[in-house]
């Protein structure tokens, strides 16, 4: 996590810096800081502890000159968020600045190392620890920054994603990455350098991705040079941005996750356009289609994901099962990748993550790389590591998620992984034709139907009231609608910080109905489907024992309002589709109570957008 910006090039660094740092906060927003060298080649760090805007505040005296530059957005991972801490780290001389985004995991043993040889420390973290050595490298080889960053990299186990400025030389940024992110942006005469293009984009279109332990030279008025460890010339791939600078502003909403929310039937549309065809009959799912043998032979899928791309896997796991009868296990990575999981050449592996970023999930498709199996990816961000890594897959395109509490992507997941049930399906013959043109006619209705829930804002906001000052929720939800009931109760604590549970609603008797008193607000999901009959035993079970039940109901639906304390009504869907639409007035729900509490939405404390350390 955190953000990493530089730039180098004919305009005041400083503005472009705190800018590009204000885009990637949802990266990590602990501390602050940049570090400048101005037209007397001095070398200037500025930070403090807090968001960006305290860094700007505490600048405003100080000289902030100079035509290079990083700074970076910190979520500690060593050390805990104060100025001492805050990234850009000087190293002993003072004559080069780091920032770093990673986990250098022997840390401990080099420290030790660079004790022993007279080095002296101001922070707790690991970042420090790496510039030291650059420094000590540089000093004993007499070699060049370039050369002591790949020196020193060799020594070093973990992840990264580096930038480092050195005093008296103002026209260079040697930067390099190892399973962190890092883009390079190539403007007229000047470059910039970013975890995520979101602070080039208003600069240039056109980037480069950094690949894993490739050092980029950033040099003034020359070429872009890209090298390995070993100092050979690595080809520049350069790509073109399709983002535009609308996406990233929050457009006249008071929160990007509320902007976000209202999004949806417009992502919706963006993600399955060009995959229907134009008379509606046919799914056309490239990354599949163009892979037809393996989805024809898999024995089993395996779908790894975090948070919230783990809700979206789960539901993945019914449409699978459902729609092409192929067995589906759902893991989260984090669990997945240390404990000896068995993976056969005849699985598919489908890594669900909305950042392309995650540590654990990266690590996960490493492992099922080296069992042989195909890899397919559903992720959001374009040029993201995951994608990148996997044999196949499909964007979402839903556009930038900037809200740390993710959204529009859970639903962009959801969608691609209908498509993909029905593409698969089809191709294997598992489901029925009918069935399958009466799903592809039901996804084209979803925004339609995501646009009349969104009409439910004042009854939730209304409701939201009610329930401020509760201490606990539980959500409850079954078949389709259970990962649905985890994904409310994720929201809820992620951004109001209540204690939220998911269950499958008939689990409530094997324990947790024993919390059930008038004081326990139950979101109950229990539109009509398969097992409606037997979510509406579960509601009774609740009221018998004065549970305060919200229940969410099919539209026309007046059973449910004889039994539950409040009703929201939700249009009539396909089972299979449901959580596409359930799901919104859940997030509306969550939002309205943080704002209630008056926390930070889009930046919820101790949280960051992309967890690029495990
Ligand atoms: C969602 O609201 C979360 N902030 C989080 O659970 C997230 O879904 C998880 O970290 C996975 O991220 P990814 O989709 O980018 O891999
Ligand atoms: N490990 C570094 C620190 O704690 C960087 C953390 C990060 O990537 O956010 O400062």
């Amino acid at each position: 996590m955190c953000g990493i910006v530089g730039y180098i090039g004919k305009r005041p660094a400083y503005p472009i810096l705190i800018k590009g740092l204000h885009r990637l906060e949802y990266r990590g927003y602990d501390s602050a800081g940049v570090a400048l060298i101005n037209d007397q080649n001095e070398l200037t760090v500025l930070k403090t502890k807090g968001k960006v805007a305290d860094l700007e505040r505490y600048a405003e005296s100080k000289d902030t000159s100079g035509t290079i530059g990083i700074a970076h957005t910190r979520w500690a991972t060593h050390g805990e968020p104060n100025d001492r801490n805050a990234h850009p780290h000087y190293s002993q001389s003072k004559n080069l600045a780091i920032i770093h985004n990673g986990i250098i995991e022997n840390y401990a043993v080099l420290k030790t190392a660079l004790q022993k040889e007279g080095f002296t420390f101001q922070s707790d973290t690991d970042t420090e620890v790496l510039v030291q050595l650059i420094e000590y490298v540089q000093q004993n080889n007499h070699c060049d920054l370039c050369q002591a960053v790949q020196l020193a990299l060799q020594e070093v186990i973990g992840a990264y994603a580096i930038a480092v400025i050195e005093r008296g030389n103002p026209d260079l940024i040697i930067a390099a990455r190892k399973s962190s992110p890092l883009v390079v942006g190539i403007g007229e005469d000047e470059f910039f350098l970013a975890s995520d293009a979101t602070p080039i984009v208003e600069y240039t279109h056109e980037v480069v991705y950094l690949e894993d332990e490739e050092v980029a030279i950033i040099e003034r008025n020359k070429p872009l040079k890209i090298v390995n460890f070993k100092n050979v010339e690595k080809p520049l791939h350069i790509k073109t941005l399709e983002m535009s600078i609308s996406q990233l502003e929050k457009g006249g909403y008071p929160h990007f996750m509320l902007k976000e929310i209202y999004e949806q039937p417009r992502t919706i549309i963006d993600c399955i356009r060009g995959r229907i065809n134009p008379e509606g009959t046919d799914v056309i799912l490239s990354g599949v289609l163009d892979h037809q043998e393996k989805f024809l032979h898999a024995n089993r899928i395996i779908i790894v994901a975090c948070g919230t791309s783990w809700h979206a896997g789960l539901i993945g796991e019914h449409l699978i099962e459902d729609l092409c009868r192929i067995p589906v296990e759902v893991e989260y990575a984090s669990e997945f990748r240390y404990r000896h999981p068995i993976v056969r050449p005849d699985d598919i592996v489908i890594a669900i993550s909305q950042s392309g970023e995650t540590a654990d999930t990266l690590a996960a498709v490493e492992i099922a790389r080296k069992a042989g199996a195909f890899i397919y990816g559903i992720c959001n961000v374009i040029g993201s590591s995951i994608p990148r890594a996997t044999d196949s897959g499909s964007y979402i395109h839903v556009g930038p998620e900037i809200g740390v509490a993710s959204t529009k992507a859970f639903t962009g997941q959801v969608t691609v992984l209908a498509m993909l049930a029905l593409t698969i399906g089809k191709l294997r013959g598992s489901i029925e034709p009918e069935r399958y043109h009466q799903l592809i006619r039901q996804l084209q209705l979803i925004p339609q139907k995501m646009k009349t829930v969104l009409g439910l804002s004042d009854q939730l906001a209304d409701l939201s009231k009610i329930f401020t000052y509760a201490h606990n929720f539980i959500y409850l939800g079954r078949g389709y609608n259970y990962p649905v009931a985890l994904e409310g109760a994720l929201k809820l604590k992620e951004i109001s910080y209540i204690h939220a549970e998911g269950y499958p609603a008939a689990e409530m008797k094997h324990g947790p109905i024993a919390l059930i008193d008038n004081e326990m607000p139950v979101i109950a999901i229990a539109t009509t489907d398969s097992v409606y009959e037997k979510t509406i035993s579960n509601i009774q079970e609740i009221k018998a024992r004065h549970g305060r039940v919200v229940a969410l109901v099919t539209e026309g639906n007046h059973d449910v309002a004889a039994m539950a304390d409040h009703v929201i009504e939700i249009p009539q869907v396909d089972e299979c589709l449901m959580p596409l639409v359930v799901s919104i007035p859940l997030q509306m729900l969550a939002y309205y109570i943080a704002i209630n509490k008056n926390r930070n939405v889009d930046q919820p404390r101790n949280l960051a957008k992309s967890v690029t350390v495990e």
